[in-house]
């Protein structure tokens, strides 16, 4: 199989890598850059647990090859802590019991800290629309909904600080 140099921004950071044509962006950052938040779950587009951002838009990394992200910014649930603080929508996730087992956690995060990207101040039924490739099999997602709509209101906090 061939293989090509990959120059992507990686959690903020510029990265240079090499990747087979045929590896998945799941397989690429688990396997090869070594990092471990995105998560397997059905391995086939079904479930959301491999959500990352590319271009801030949430793709599932489980059908998505690394290849295409040449030139794009990648971001994975290990870029939003900052310095050991966690992000709004991270605290959104902890301070609502938004995660229970936590096998979905990392793709309900990214879908959600994409969609703020977008929307900042989400309705419930925008919140339900954006996370509706994402599946939970522990909270219900009433917790969910409401760690999303409290991250909301934290970063309206942090920019009116
Ligand atoms: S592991 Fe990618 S959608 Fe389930
Ligand atoms: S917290 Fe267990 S699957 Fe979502």
């Amino acid at each position: 199989m061939a293989t090509r140099v990959l120059s992507l921004t990686l959690n903020g950071r510029r990265h240079e890598g090499v990747a087979p044509d045929n590896m998945l962006l799941l397989d690429y950052l688990r396997e090869v850059v070594g990092i471990t938040g995105t998560k397997t779950g059905c391995d086939g587009g079904e479930c959301g647990a491999c959500t990352v951002l590319i271009d801030d838009q949430p793709v599932l990394s489980c059908l998505a090859l690394a290849t295409t992200c040449a030139g794009k910014r990648v971001d994975t649930v290990e870029s939003l802590a900052s310095d050991g603080r966690l992000s709004a929508i991270q605290r959104g996730f902890h301070e609502k019991l938004g995660a229970q087992c936590g096998a979905c956690t990392p793709g309900f995060v990214m879908a959600s800290e994409g969609l703020l990207r977008r929307n900042p101040d989400p309705t419930v039924d925008e919140i339900r629309t954006a996370l509706g490739s994402n599946i939970c099999r522990c909270t219900g997602y009433v917790k969910i909904i409401e760690a999303v709509r409290h991250a909301a209101m934290l970063l309206k906090q942090e920019t009116a600080a």
